[in-house]
């Protein structure tokens, strides 16, 4: 895991919990409406994938559980982790393009429904993302996977057979390899082959503006099917519609190359859910308040768009920050790269290692700034801020200044789903703390069932609990007695 070079560790922000009554009167605690988002509460679970599903992305039984474990909290709002919105093989993530899809994520709908009393409003996040192969064995990646070139064979001498050619590559050195292998050859060696929406000489890639609209309204229309009250459309991190306005997108078919254009895409995927689904169905985004990556989009862009997608008309916009391919730490052989191993990876989910700002909010100030240029736009979208937020004071700070309509919290929410609940029943002194040193990511990257380190050895040995690892891990926190 990456950790910003001075590697300060900071303590946890003061364990302040109101009393009931200053819960019930707090702003975390209103409610929300605003157009066709209606809240009981500001309180957001975000996103997050907990590699439950089956290995064909159905819900399982443990998907069921891990979210009504969510539910029994009563967060204003959950999102569905990120859900594939088409019918190809993506390993054990939930999937959504296809109606046989449907009946178990309308079994996810009930079990929320019935485990918040109706008081949680569930959007499933919905993601496109490109291919990824995993860091090949070098041998195997010269004598099997290189597409051999002209300029391969020119490197090393004429009249040579294929095979030769081949182990030739192969014993070169690194500094070798730097010069005879194109950038994109190079990197399916050191890190596994990784399609860009840039790569328009890939038909399937050249075409993406033509038929994802289509593709996410289908899948949209699906949710809605299912129960959902809207979708969150994934324009964060680092998958294909935040690949289209990454200030890195310079593709020449007028979806790339300035803001305008690379807001293109997102714009058109938007319209085409809208027009598919029915009035009240809530869609909203969630894309990158920064990328936080060399080149990529700053405040400035994530503002620029910001506006564009409340003018638009999106329900709402949820900022996360970072999470990109582009500096992300090369993989071992046989494992794929992942987003959240450099430095961009740790502004998305920060650890308690840190530098002198510290982990804590650090979306904050981008929420604000682009919170204020959309109000000075005259629209009143609701913001989401996430990363880092877990105390009361500090959630009803960032309200209270206008950094942020609605203040989310992932891992906070993982460490205790009951946390909403105890601060409302003023029993704030029970939450159980995030530590903020990414066990659970860590899981997340192996794409092992995500647990929280805090409570998945704890009574191991309740009567029909569901567990992992030869019974060593709990797969949902244990239940809440309140005092
Ligand atoms: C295990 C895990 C899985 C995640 N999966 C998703 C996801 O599917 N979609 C998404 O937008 N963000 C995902 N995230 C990012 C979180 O939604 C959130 O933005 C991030 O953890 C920072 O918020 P926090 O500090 O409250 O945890 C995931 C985070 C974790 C820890
Ligand atoms: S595993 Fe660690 S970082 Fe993840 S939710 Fe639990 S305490 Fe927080």
């Amino acid at each position: 895991m990456w950790h910003p070079p001075e590697r300060i560790k900071h303590d946890l922000l003061p364990p302040r919990w109101p009393t009931a009554d200053e819960a019930a009167a707090a702003r975390w605690f209103s409610p929300l409406d605003s157009g066709r988002l209606r809240l009981r509460e500001r309180t957001w679970v975000p996103a997050m994938v907990p590699w439950r599903a089956t290995e064909d992305g159905l819900v399982t039984p443990e998907v069921l559980d891990w979210y009504a474990r969510f539910a029994e909290g009563r967060p204003g709002a959950i999102v569905v982790e990120a859900t594939g919105v088409r019918d190809i093989p993506s390993g054990p993530l939930l999937r959504v393009g296809h109606d046989r899809f449907i009946p178990g994520l309308t079994q996810l709908v009930d079990v929320v429904r019935r485990a918040s009393e109706g008081q949680t409003r569930l959007f499933l996040q919905i993601i496109d993302f490109l291919a990824i192969r995993r860091r090949p064995d070098k041998t195997k990646y010269f004598e099997r996977y290189l597409t051999l070139t002209d300029d391969h064979r020119a490197w090393v001498g004429p009249a040579r057979s294929d095979a030769e050619v081949r182990q030739a590559l192969l014993a070169m050195s690194d500094a070798e390899h730097e010069a005879v292998l194109t950038s994109c050859e190079l990197e399916a060696l050191r890190v596994g082959y990784r399609e860009r929406v840039t790569d328009v000489d890939l038909p399937h890639v050249e075409e993406l503006p033509r038929v994802l609209p289509e593709i996410f309204a289908a899948a949209s229309a699906r949710a809605e099917q299912a129960g959902f009250d809207g979708v969150e459309l994934h324009y964060a991190h680092a998958y294909t519609m935040a690949s289209f306005l990454s200030a890195r997108n310079d593709r020449g078919d007028g979806y790339g190359g300035d803001r305008a254009s690379r807001a293109r895409l997102p714009l058109e995927v938007y319209r085409a859910v809208r027009a598919r689904v029915t009035d009240p169905f809530v869609v909203g985004c969630r894309y990158l308040a920064d990328e936080c990556i060399d080149g990529g989009n700053g405040v400035d862009d994530a503002i620029h768009f910001g506006v564009a997608f409340a003018e638009a008309g999106f329900d709402f916009l949820s900022l996360s920050r970072g999470g990109k391919f582009e500096d992300a730490k090369p993989p071992e052989v046989g494992w794929a790269v992942y987003p959240y191993t450099g430095p961009s990876g740790w502004e998305c989910m920060p650890t308690v290692l840190a530098d002198r700002q510290g982990p804590f909010g650090r979306n904050v100030p981008p929420s604000g700034r682009i919170r204020r240029a959309v109000r000075a736009a005259g629209l009143a979208t609701p913001i989401v801020v996430a990363g880092g937020i877990h105390a009361f004071d500090q959630a009803e700070a960032i309200l209270q200044r206008g950094d942020a309509d609605l203040v989310a919290a992932a891992r906070q929410s993982l460490a205790d789903p009951d946390w909403f609940r105890k601060i409302r029943a003023g029993s704030g002194d029970e939450v159980r703390r995030c530590v903020f040193t990414n066990y659970c990511e860590g899981l997340d990257q192996k794409h092992r069932p995500v647990s929280c380190k805090l409570w998945d050895r704890v009574g191991l040995d309740v009567p029909g609990l569901s567990l992992v690892d030869d019974g060593k891990r709990r797969l949902t926190a244990p239940r809440w007695e309140p005092r």
